[in-house]
């Protein structure tokens, strides 16, 4: 069966998770963050001494460790091969190569597989965040959100998440070169839907970016249960 899926794309730094986790939390909604997937194969990769810059060594070995991912907002795990990595998925080796491992299609082929098993075994509704979401995994989501923030507040962001140890300058000119990544490679680019809706989140509050998607829900539901 196909379960609700509520879509939450766009760039890194524009409130994604944060948004994400509060809107499945205040819904009843499970919860999924592919971006942790990505880290996971990533990290994985760097681990077994696979050279990341090698698609077809990446390629190759796309199909080898066991990725689980906790649905629940309030505490979204993720473990390879039975090893619990919310943490060192966050390190900045696997930030550094993340965008090269998730640019191999084996890899992308491997994700969105899992992506809709996790979805259809969610009873009730999932918010999955990620890249192509809307495009690409559930192009038929009753409900696609495409969230955008200035490279500035983006950068302050990220380097306050980081505790300051990276500078806004350094973080920005990161997430650029992320971006350009992520939006130039050939399989499922990350892009914007031609019926997402747009939130850009410069200006909002967290608190007033989940008051607007959850309004959208709720508009949808209302439509839909008319
Ligand atoms: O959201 P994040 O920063 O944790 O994502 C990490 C990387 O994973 C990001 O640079 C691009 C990739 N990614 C992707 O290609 N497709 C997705 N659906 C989610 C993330």
């Amino acid at each position: 069966m196909t379960q609700t899926v509520i879509a939450i794309d766009g760039p890194s730094g524009t409130g994604k998770s944060s948004t994400s986790k509060a809107v499945a939390a205040k819904l009843g909604l499970s919860y999924l963050d592919t971006g942790a997937q990505y880290r996971a194969i990533t990290w994985w990769m760097l681990n077994n001494g696979v050279d990341v810059d090698d698609p077809v060594a990446v390629a190759d070995a796309s199909g080898k460790p066991a990725i689980v991912s906790g649905t629940d907002p309030a505490d979204p795990t993720i473990t390879v091969d039975g090893e619990d990595v919310t943490g060192p998925i966050r390190g900045q080796d696997v930030t550094s190569a993340v965008s090269a491992v998730s640019a191999v299609p084996e890899v992308r082929a491997r994700m969105v597989e899992f992506q809709r098993a996790v979805a259809a075994a969610a009873s009730g509704g999932i918010v999955v965040e990620g890249r192509d979401i809307g495009t690409t995994v559930f192009p038929d989501a009753p409900v696609k959100i495409f969230l955008t923030a200035s490279a500035e507040a983006r950068a302050a962001r990220r380097s306050g998440e980081l505790k300051g140890a990276v500078s806004v300058a350094d973080t920005q000119a990161a997430l650029a070169r992320r971006d350009a990544a992520d939006s130039g490679r050939t399989t499922s680019p990350l892009a914007m839907a031609a019926d997402a809706i747009e939130v850009d989140t410069t200006r909002l509050s967290l608190d007033e970016v989940v008051e607007r998607v959850v309004t959208l829900v709720e508009e949808k539901r209302a439509v839909r249960d008319r």
